[in-house]
């Protein structure tokens, strides 16, 4: 599944990392991509540098590409592992790491051929549930690879005006790039991030999204929460971070993975591990 929007900085991220930390919390076996060249989710992961050819290098260089081989674990692992009184068994989170590098495909001219590149080195990795995709915030090359390699497009939207905008416009994007490279690429849906519940701007664009999107729309919405940069400044897993708010934010990814994994393939996926 990838995470995109057209706008920069709306949680693509965010929602990224929430995802992980509750398929992690849940016990499905879990690989981030980390497609964006700033390799933000890479940081928040808690992945340390290590020997891995980063996800641009391997993209690069795909006929001898192992993905399987170059993958790291979460930082987050070794504690949702001791967290887990019950030993359900061998917690899996990794993470293809990002770089930079992954900079030189984020053009808009892309051949069919270069659009195939992540979607090869994926199809050689085996035991994962689930895979999500980090995108960088536009509908350059990158994206565009990460949509030819998903089964689904999860969008991230702010309840703004220009982030609304911005999300029906990567939809029409999407509509055309279905049409043109992906029959069965799937819209998991759109969720609102950053809502503060006492706001009317707020509450008019959530009103608002609802009537452009319909069912996709996806209930949960994500809360604002205050101490969201501390914990991803820590680098820490939103299920692992103390306190009642944190929980609760918790608890929104826990419903909003059950929404997005909750249909058709996606689900089917999830449930055969
Ligand atoms: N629900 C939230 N509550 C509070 N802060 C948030 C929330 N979601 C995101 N943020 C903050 O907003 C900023 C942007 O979020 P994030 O990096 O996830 O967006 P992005 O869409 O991935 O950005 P980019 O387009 O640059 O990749 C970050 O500092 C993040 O901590
Ligand atoms: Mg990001």
């Amino acid at each position: 599944m990838s995470i995109s929007s057209l706008k920069g900085g709306v949680g693509k991220t965010s929602v990224t990392l929430g995802l992980a930390s509750a398929a992690l919390a849940a016990g499905i076996p879990t690989l981030v991509v980390d497609l964006d060249p700033h390799a933000d989710a890479t940081t928040g992961l808690g992945v340390r540098p290590n020997r891995q050819t980063d996800i641009g290098r391997l993209l690069k260089n795909v006929r001898r590409a192992d993905l399987g081989a170059n993958v790291t674990s979460s930082g987050w692992v070794a504690t949702a592992t001791s967290n887990d009184k019950h030993g359900v068994g061998r917690k899996v989170l990794d993470v293809a790491v990002g770089s930079a590098y992954t900079g030189i495909y984020d053009r808009p001219d892309l051949s069919r051929r270069d659009l195939r590149r992540l979607a090869t080195i994926l199809s050689r990795v085996e035991g994962y549930s689930l895979v999500l995709v980090d995108c960088p915030p536009s509908l350059n090359g990158l994206t565009r690879m990460a949509w030819s390699a998903s089964s689904h497009v999860l969008l991230v939207a702010e309840p703004s005006l220009f982030s609304v905008a911005g999300t029906e416009r990567t939809m029409r994007a999407l509509d055309l790039f279905r049409e043109e490279f992906a029959p069965n690429l799937a819209t998991a849906g759109v969720v609102a991030n950053r809502v503060r519940s006492g706001s009317n701007e707020h509450a008019f664009r959530i009103a608002e999204m609802k009537t452009m999107f319909g069912d996709l729309l996806l209930s949960p919405t994500i809360a604002e929460q205050a101490n969201w940069q501390q914990i991803q400044g820590a680098a820490h897993a939103i299920h692992h971070w103390p306190g009642e708010s944190a929980r609760q934010a918790a608890g929104l990814f826990d419903e909003l993975l059950k929404s997005v994994t909750d249909s058709g393939r996606l689900r089917n996926r999830v449930l055969r591990r």
